[in-house]
């Protein structure tokens, strides 16, 4: 609960401090950046606290993990969720409903009515993974970036690289 209520809090209120401007352009080339700042203000953030939380994680001296390929997928996980597609307010109201039904946003999208707005950025943020993978793929990303986007909400299984469950832990931290 205290992380929703941290997600809640940089939802409404985080910027992108000089550090973080530098982080990023020191991690992206310039057509990784075209799709960085095509996210708004509160996604970008995220997924700079994102990044930062892998490197945290990132097992030391273990070097099956490619730290910069991680910390690039870290940065652009979310891009499929570009900016003015799902309201800061929708995006509250996804992670309390939530965390107060117990329920994925699969199974809200359901229950409530299929035409209003919050239905709207309910899709939009359930096909934010697939659209991401779509859009980097356009700008011809590197394949494995492309599948940490794409797989970003998926199970981290046997087969999967282990980059991605460092993604998914860092994402559900942040
Ligand atoms: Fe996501
Ligand atoms: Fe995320």
């Amino acid at each position: 609960m205290i992380n929703r209520v941290k997600q809640f809090w940089f939802a409404l209120f985080s910027r992108m401090r000089p550090d973080d401007i530098k982080f990023v352009q020191e991690y992206l080339d310039e057509k990784e950046r075209i799709l960085f700042l095509q996210m708004d203000r509160p996604t970008q953030t995220h997924c700079v606290r994102v990044a930062k939380t892998c490197l945290f994680l990132l097992p030391a001296n273990d070097h099956s993990v490619n730290q910069r390929l991680l910390v690039k997928a870290a940065l652009l996980h979310d891009i499929g969720k570009r900016a003015n597609m799902i309201r800061t307010i929708d995006r509250v109201l996804i992670v309390l409903l939530g965390t107060l039904t117990a329920k994925k946003p699969a199974d809200l999208l359901k229950q409530i009515n299929q035409r209003g707005r919050f239905a709207q950025a309910l899709s939009a943020h359930l096909e934010h993974p697939q659209r991401g993978a779509r859009l980097a793929q356009e700008f011809n990303l590197d394949p494995a970036i492309i599948y940490l986007i794409k797989n970003h909400h998926g199970e981290a299984d046997a087969i999967a690289p282990p980059e991605l469950s460092i993604l998914k832990k860092a994402d559900e931290l942040n």
